[in-house]
């Protein structure tokens, strides 16, 4: 039930919009961190990435990327079973980290960005997509007052994270910082940051 409905929401056409304008950037090989639900497989632009592989601790978001995913995109896209904090591959593997509105969700926001960066190769970029804490002080009070009801019927997800903050925190460097509400989205779930992070 969660994982639909994690699935459903993630989903929404204002989320798809602020999706595509992040991950068609991606290229080479991508690891992509809480790929669970699979919403991002269909916006991957064939022509720059070579592979997509994906971590996630949730069997159930896991089966529905896999429900997703064409016969075509066997090959091009995987995901295992893991977490962001403690990614099962070498340091300099991958060209490009994808982590969309998975920052919300794990226990340790700051470890998994520095396995974001471990795992990166020289000259790499972290593409992020993420809500958070809103700069509106009215709505982030609201966003501590609701994220106690929030966090268990959401799978975990936090209201009140700092998005680009975190990731400069993490020793990343974001040349751009973007940041703005979703449409037609309750304000206290509405921010969304985004930005293309180089590790340099
Ligand atoms: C709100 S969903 C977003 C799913 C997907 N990233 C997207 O863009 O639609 C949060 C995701 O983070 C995953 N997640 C939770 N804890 C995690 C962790 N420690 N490491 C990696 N992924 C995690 C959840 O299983 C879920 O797939």
């Amino acid at each position: 039930m969660v994982p639909r409905l994690i699935g459903f929401c993630c989903s929404q056409p204002p989320v798809m919009k602020r999706r595509a304008e992040v991950v068609p950037l991606a290229s080479g090989k991508v690891l992509e961190l809480g790929a669970g639900g699979g919403a991002n497989l269909g916006l991957y632009d064939r022509a720059r990435v070579e592979s997509v592989t994906g971590v996630d601790p949730s069997e159930g978001l896991i089966a529905l990327a896999e429900e997703r995913m064409a016969p075509s995109d066997r090959g091009f896209f995987h995901v295992e079973r893991g977490v962001a904090e403690e990614l099962p591959f070498p340091a300099a593997s991958f060209d490009t980290v994808v982590s969309t509105f998975t920052l919300c969700s794990v226990q340790d926001p700051a470890r998994a960005l520095a396995e974001a960066k471990r795992v990166l190769k020289p000259g790499g970029r972290l593409l992020f997509l993420e809500h958070g804490l809103s700069p509106e002080a009215d709505v982030a009070k609201w966003q501590r007052r609701i994220e106690p009801f929030w966090k268990p019927i959401a799978g975990g997800c936090h209201l009140t994270r700092p998005v680009t903050d975190s990731v400069t925190g993490a020793g990343f460097t974001v040349p751009e910082r973007h940041g703005r509400y979703m449409e037609k989205s309750p304000k206290f779930a509405a921010w969304v940051e985004w930005g293309s992070a180089s590790a340099a």
